[in-house]
């Protein structure tokens, strides 16, 4: 085994991190990372974690030379020029906008989805908003049906940064927001989340039940 020249840091409940350790997986460098876990929340911080992200957010990658990359985006985009396979991330022309569009949207479903959780399991009770929450909801499910409508058949060609994206996404869906129940909408989606979540990737970066 070689020794692990990088450290991420991680939650294993993070989707975000969910994305890097996918693509280490599909890229066959996972044991190029070793793992550091951090303890936090928007309201905890992580003293560890801020030392090497100000933002103190997860991802971070301490490289080699003991620089430090963050966020997710940037990662995914670094770890995909160390190996020597198809990227994963279209170097250039149109396929590289579009497929970066598909995985910003489906970060957008992750940014609602985890704000969501925020604001019903930490912010207090007499503080929440629900109109806020009713909106990242639908924000969440607009996007969905773009996925659903407009990208199956994108999705289904390539396991790639689009794909992983939003399979991070759903999985998320399927951890913090069950009753949303997105399944029922979108059939398609449905299926194509069935195929990749028995890949090897996805089925070593499952968040703890
Ligand atoms: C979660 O527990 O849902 C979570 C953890 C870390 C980052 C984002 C979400």
């Amino acid at each position: 085994m070689a020794t692990p020249s990088m450290t991420l840091f991680h939650s294993p409940a993070s989707p975000f991190v969910r994305k890097v350790l996918v693509l280490l997986h599909e890229t066959g460098q996972r044991e190029r990372v070793q793992l550091e876990e951090v303890q936090l929340t928007p309201v905890s911080p992580s003293a560890t974690l801020n030392a090497h992200n100000p933002a103190g957010k997860i991802p971070a990658l301490r490289l080699a030379d003991g620089n430090v990359l963050y966020d997710s985006r940037v990662i995914l985009e670094y770890l995909d020029q160390q190996h020597v396979g198809e990227p994963l991330i279209p170097p250039c022309g149109a396929a590289r906008w579009r497929r970066l569009t598909q995985a910003a949207l489906a970060d957008a479903i992750l940014d609602a989805a985890v704000g969501m959780r925020y604001e019903s399991f930490l912010r207090p009770e007499d503080k929440r908003w629900p109109q806020w929450l009713a909106a990242q909801a639908e924000k969440i499910e607009r996007s969905l049906q773009q996925f659903e409508e407009q990208a199956i058949a994108e999705l289904s060609s390539r396991f790639d940064i689009a794909a992983i994206t939003l399979a991070c996404a759903l999985g998320y869906l399927d951890f913090r927001q069950p009753e949303l129940d997105w399944r029922q909408r979108f059939p398609q989606l449905a299926a194509w989340f069935a195929e990749v979540s028995q890949r090897p990737s996805m089925q070593a970066s499952e968040p703890p039940r």
